[in-house]
């Protein structure tokens, strides 16, 4: 089965310290893999984030609910790599959409950054067409490059989208082979905007179960890789987006090589056949 990423592959598009990209309305590039920092913290967070620029990662996900944008910031200061050539996700939390223009200058602020790539409202929220347009103002003014959102399913999106001026280029939501959601992740595709996945190995506490699986576990066999790799790369092939979390830099390098190798259709329909409607977390 040949896939976008298999044509883009066969140009030339990944190399050691380029993973495949995803291009965005403005000429605007977003990696397909990123590295997730939830739970990462301190020293261990600049580290994990230092190792993963090393190894070639380009984007990374941040929130300011994460409590990590200051190490973040750190670890982009103490990096050879240049500003321009990394894309920087944070998100606004509810608590901060009555004021969202003051809480993105405070992210940037602990980031010590100019401006993020993207910017993200973390959920839906009574006011959140209004912290929206504080995303919007951000990007006018150079603050954001692109803005996005998080947790909004096929009714949160019909209520907010016809609601805002400038659409999100993105919506990262909860998908793995346990929850696949299929139907909104074909609803958000319909509209022209990318999917990217949390929890794409299902979150911590819960990978075990995801990695072990017989169904995972054979394709990996039969291809020489990882479960989390075969995970990973059934995401890309669905046209989702990924931002795996490790502060290991041999899981970093696993997840980041998903390029030399593509699933057959029928590997696809096995992973495909395992939805369970199973969510790992609320929102
Ligand atoms: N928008 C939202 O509401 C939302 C919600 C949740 C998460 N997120 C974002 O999504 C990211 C990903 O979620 P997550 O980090 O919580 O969960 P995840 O990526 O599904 O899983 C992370 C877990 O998998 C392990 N792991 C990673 N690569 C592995 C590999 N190759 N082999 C074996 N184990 C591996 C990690 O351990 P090691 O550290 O040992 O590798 C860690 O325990 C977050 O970091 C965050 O940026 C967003």
């Amino acid at each position: 089965m040949s896939t976008d990423l298999d044509i883009n592959l066969s140009k030339g598009g990944c190399c050691k310290t380029q993973a495949l990209w995803q291009d965005l309305p403005g000429g605007i590039r977003l990696p397909r893999v990123g590295l997730g920092t939830w739970s990462l913290r301190g020293k261990a967070c600049e580290s994990a984030v230092l190792s993963a620029l090393e190894l070639g990662y380009r984007l990374l996900d941040t929130a300011s609910f994460y409590h990590n944008e200051r190490e973040i910031g750190q670890a982009l200061a103490h990096s050879e790599i240049k500003r321009s050539e990394i894309f920087v996700t944070t998100k606004l939390y509810p608590d901060e959409y009555g004021h969202a223009a003051a809480a993105i200058d405070a992210a940037l602020d602990r980031l010590k950054l100019d401006y993020v790539d993207m910017l993200m409202l973390h959920h839906p929220a009574g006011n959140d067409v209004q912290a929206w347009s504080a995303v919007e103002q951000a990007v006018k003014s150079g603050k954001a490059r692109v803005g996005g959102i998080s947790c909004y399913y096929e009714r949160e999106l019909s209520t907010f989208l016809p609601k805002v001026r400038l659409q999100p280029v993105l919506v990262q939501n909860e998908i793995h082979p346990f929850y696949q959601d299929r139907e909104t992740v074909r609803f958000i595709q319909s509209k022209g905007l990318v999917v990217q996945s949390w929890y794409p190995l299902g979150g911590r506490g819960h990978t075990r179960r995801l990695l072990e699986h017989p169904v995972i576990t054979a394709i990996a066999g039969a291809h020489q890789v990882t479960a989390a790799q075969v995970i990973l790369r059934w995401d890309l092939q669905h046209g989702v987006c990924v931002i795996p979390g490790s502060a290991d830099p041999e899981h970093q390098a696993q997840n980041l090589q998903l390029f030399h190798f593509a699933l057959s259709e029928n590997e696809m329909d096995q992973i495909d056949a395992l939805e369970r409607r199973e969510k790992h977390d609320w929102y």
